[in-house]
């Protein structure tokens, strides 16, 4: 089978229940913790209204949302159904990020690892322009990228296994760029679950942006941010974990 006949997204879908199988909450709280101290030295006071877009099943936020007053938006309704399990005082909203308006204004704005998802300029863009437009004045974007077209090394093979009660997950995970000529990378995911019915093997496939530094940095100027970075060492990763801030000028 070729790869681009693997169906999209399915992790988000029908698959959401492996999600905090294979990424539990617990596994965040050390990335949360850069969150916060980002947060705090660019003056969030504590009960500030924060809004996450991308916000998934809500993991990195459930470690922040103790403090901040916190709204998410995602496309999947799957996601937010967890989300909401996790964090009952969260308030979620459906939408995508690259057009949702919620008609109000947060002290801060996140984007994690959902920023991933957006493959070309000009959906970056107009992220951008809902983080803005969401923003107080001289609120903050905070923002994760995966990966940089300058240090981005594929292709790269990930195993894991998992545990949740009797349900056993193995996952394998490949990240490849099949053209380096344009801003998307290909991650291929294999779930081999075992539960009280046996063994099944599932595939999913996601495409992810790749972008250079020079571009986040010409957009984040375009939609009106002064850009930072903070870099942290995060356990388990090979490279320093990177945060974009952007400033609303
Ligand atoms: C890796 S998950 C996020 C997990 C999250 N960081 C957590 O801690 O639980 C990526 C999420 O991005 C969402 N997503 C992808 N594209 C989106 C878009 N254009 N607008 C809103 N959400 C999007 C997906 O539905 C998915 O829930």
């Amino acid at each position: 089978m070729r790869s681009d006949a693997i169906p999209q997204g399915r992790l988000y879908a029908e698959l959401a229940h492996l999600m905090p199988v294979i990424t539990p909450p617990g596994d965040y709280a050390e990335e949360a913790a850069f969150w916060r101290t980002v947060l705090r030295d660019s003056a969030v006071p504590p009960g500030a209204g924060v809004l996450e877009l991308g916000v998934g099943a809500g993991h990195n936020l459930s470690h922040l949302a103790g403090e901040f007053r916190a709204t998410g938006v995602d496309l999947s309704e799957a996601m937010l159904e967890l989300c909401r399990a996790l964090n009952p005082g969260v308030e979620l909203h459906r939408g995508d990020m690259r057009r949702v308006r919620l008609g109000r204004r947060f002290a801060a704005v996140l984007i994690h690892d959902a920023v991933s998802y957006l493959t070309t300029e000009d959906d970056l863009a107009r992220t951008l322009e809902t983080a803005a437009a969401h923003l107080e004045p001289g609120g903050v974007l905070v923002v994760a990228p995966e990966h940089f077209t300058e240090t981005f090394r594929g292709p790269a093979l990930e195993t894991s296994a998992h545990q949740r009660g009797p349900l056993r997950v193995h996952y394998v995970e490949y990240t490849h760029d099949p053209d380096p000529g344009d801003t998307s990378i290909e991650v291929l995911m294999t779930f081999i679950v075992t539960d009280g019915e046996g063994t099944r093997v599932e595939l999913d496939r996601h495409v992810l942006g790749l972008f250079p530094r020079a571009a986040w940095a010409r957009l984040f100027a375009r939609a009106g941010f002064r850009l930072e970075t903070r870099a942290f060492p995060l356990a388990g990763l090979d490279r320093p974990y990177e945060l974009l801030l952007g400033i609303l000028e």
